[in-house]
């Protein structure tokens, strides 16, 4: 299978490569982009576990020399503590501003090196190794980097571009079923907001199907990440176009939030925050009759169809949260049809009145 490249031309232009084998080569894609002497492999402490001699090995051979930082897994990691840790790691180890960050992992780990080679000597280069189907198909691509705060996530950060993203396929053959689903939710969100033909793919396989296929399985991924390569290259800081990203996040945050990120992933509480807005919007006349069971189908194939307690009025509180809210107005994301969205902006008391209906 022929690995796939993706190029994003934002404030720094990068190859997006996806396909088997890359964890193993690694160091000869990064030496085509970094001049650096030193890298500093992030990672949790699953991930190293698994990938982390191999990268560290493959980059070695280049002729870089390699330290790794390895902290404990999982979002409660992703914070102000962690970051001043990576910091002052970088500082032990006398990086200088040529030198460059290597982020091996999910998320979390991408999110967070991201920021620390955005912030560390005021920037440095870095490089995105997604092992996690969610962070392959959106959180390594498009440079938002940051860490969350305990008032809520994602609330400190930056924009910062990577140098290359290197999405191997196989790393997916590691994750749990549970890991698997959670990247789904973003996979759907690019079909509803984009893409009627990656909807109806979808579709066409069940979870265990699509986890078996590698070969529909990378094109699929690729789709992805040319859709978001579209939206960043338009509106690299979220302007206008890139909010489209937020489909169904603001309610599913809301949602993450009141169950204090336990017991429900990212990506499910995406799939219920895109189902609720649809369905309101149906009953709104705002999108195609029919929309939300569409919907519900195909996120009950990839077992992202939950049931939560929190009723709509509930969850607009804590939407006022939402970082992405502004002044006293907040943008909602629509899908009129698979394939087709537009932000709506709504004042906080027509949020509310619109969640009502629910
Ligand atoms: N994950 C949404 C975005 O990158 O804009």
């Amino acid at each position: 299978m022929p690995v796939k490249k993706i190029t994003v031309k934002a404030s720094g232009v990068y190859d997006v490569l996806i396909g088997r084998g890359l964890i193993d080569q690694c160091g000869s894609y990064v030496k085509n982009v970094t001049k650096a002497a030193k890298l500093a492999v992030i990672t949790d402490d699953n991930v190293s576990a698994i990938y982390g001699d191999r990268v560290v090995s493959s980059l070695e051979k280049e002729g870089f020399s390699v330290c790794r930082y390895v902290f404990p897994h999982g979002e409660a990691s992703k914070n102000a503590g962690t970051l001043i840790e990576i910091w002052d790691f970088l500082c032990d180890n006398n990086f200088t501003r040529t030198d460059c960050l290597v982020a091996l992992g999910g998320g979390v780990t991408g999110d967070m090196t991201g920021f620390a080679a955005a912030s560390y000597l005021r920037g440095i280069d870095f490089v995105q190794i997604p092992t996690s189907l969610l962070a392959q198909v959106d959180s390594s691509v498009g440079g938002k980097t940051g860490i969350d705060l305990p008032s809520g996530k994602n609330l400190v950060g930056a924009f910062k571009q990577p140098k290359l993203v290197l999405a191997d396929m196989d790393t997916l053959d590691t994750l749990t079923d549970e890991f698997f689903t959670d990247g789904m939710g973003e996979v759907i969100k690019y079909g509803m907001i984009r893409s009627a033909a990656l909807f109806e793919k979808l579709n066409g396989f069940t979870a265990e199907e699509l986890r078996r296929n590698k070969e529909a399985l990378t094109d699929i991924i690729a789709e992805c990440v040319s859709i978001k390569r579209d939206i960043v290259e338009a509106d690299e800081c979220e302007k206008g176009e890139r909010m489209l990203l937020n489909f169904g996040h603001t309610l599913g945050h809301s949602i993450e939030q009141y169950y204090n990120y336990t017991g429900i992933s990212h990506g499910m509480a995406v799939a219920k925050g895109m189902e609720m807005i649809t369905s309101l919007a149906e009953k709104k006349g705002m999108c195609k009759a029919g929309l939300t069971v569409k919907l519900t189908e195909c996120l009950e194939k990839y077992r992202l169809k939950i049931d939560v307690e929190p009723l709509p009025p509930e969850l607009g509180k804590a939407c006022m949260n939402d970082k992405k809210r502004s002044g006293g107005s907040i943008n909602i994301i629509i899908c009129s049809e698979a394939g087709r969205s537009s932000a709506v902006r709504m004042t906080v008391g027509e949020f509310m009145e619109f969640l009502k209906q629910g």
